[in-house]
């Protein structure tokens, strides 16, 4: 069983994934962590994102695990441990950037389908249900108002020790938005058959009754 759940940057996919993952037992997937730790990866390595025959011999070495700890999943490169690092806002706001270039997205996809093959899962991201698996079992479009996402993004960044304002979130925010989006490949955008969840409006728990009810009412 595939659970894809897509939406906006900051719209909650992230919390609720994990709960759905944890309430029906099943494997949860990033999808975002990992065009992080390939920006990452670029930026570490000094690649530039516009060398893209550097960018194919870098993704060709990738090794990309999620690690399962008691403080929760672990992103592993090459080995590391790079579970804090991708939420800096340096990676943050190259993400876009990097998330829209095809060989990237197209080794990305490769290894998500490769991931999920042989368990049920949850994934999140923006292109799940329209690309990845475009015949998933379940689709979820996760919205929320921009106040509300750049405060939850405020609260990320206080977490892992970066300042910024209210403000500066909220235009980057809107930037990375309009990026993810409108880009030519696999542009972020709600599946025709995916429910729609304004997550402004509900408490964590509400959203995650919400799959789980509809997952357990209509089976697989
Ligand atoms: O969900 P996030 O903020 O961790 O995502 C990081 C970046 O990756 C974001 O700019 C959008 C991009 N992304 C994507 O293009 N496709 C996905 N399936 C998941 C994320």
């Amino acid at each position: 069983m595939i659970i894809a759940i897509d939406g906006p940057a900051a719209s909650g996919k992230s919390t609720t994934a994990i709960g759905v993952a944890k309430r029906l037992g099943i494997t949860y997937l990033d999808t975002g962590a990992m065009y992080r730790a390939v920006t990452l990866g670029l930026i570490e390595n000094n690649i530039r994102f516009e060398d893209s025959s550097d960018v194919e011999n870098f993704l060709e070495n990738l090794d990309i695990k999620f690690s399962e700890s008691p403080t929760g999943m672990l992103l592993i490169l090459n080995g590391r441990d790079i579970t804090k690092e991708i939420r800096s806002a340096v990676v943050t706001s190259n993400a876009s950037e990097v998330s829209a270039m095809k060989i990237v997205r197209e080794s990305m996809v490769l290894i998500q389908r490769k991931m999920a093959e042989s368990d049920d899962c949850v994934l999140e991201g923006r292109d799940i249900g329209t690309v990845v698996f475009p015949n998933a079992n379940f689709k979820f479009f996760l919205i929320a108002d921009e106040t509300i996402r750049a405060e939850r993004r405020l609260e990320d960044l206080k977490a892992i020790g970066e300042s910024s304002s209210i403000d500066d979130v909220m235009i980057n925010l809107k930037k990375r938005d309009h990026k993810d989006s409108t880009r030519m490949h696999s542009p972020l955008k709600k599946p025709d058959d995916a429910i729609i969840i304004d997550t402004s409006i509900l408490g964590i728990n509400e959203v995650i009754d919400k799959i789980v009810n509809t997952v357990k009412h209509k089976g697989h």
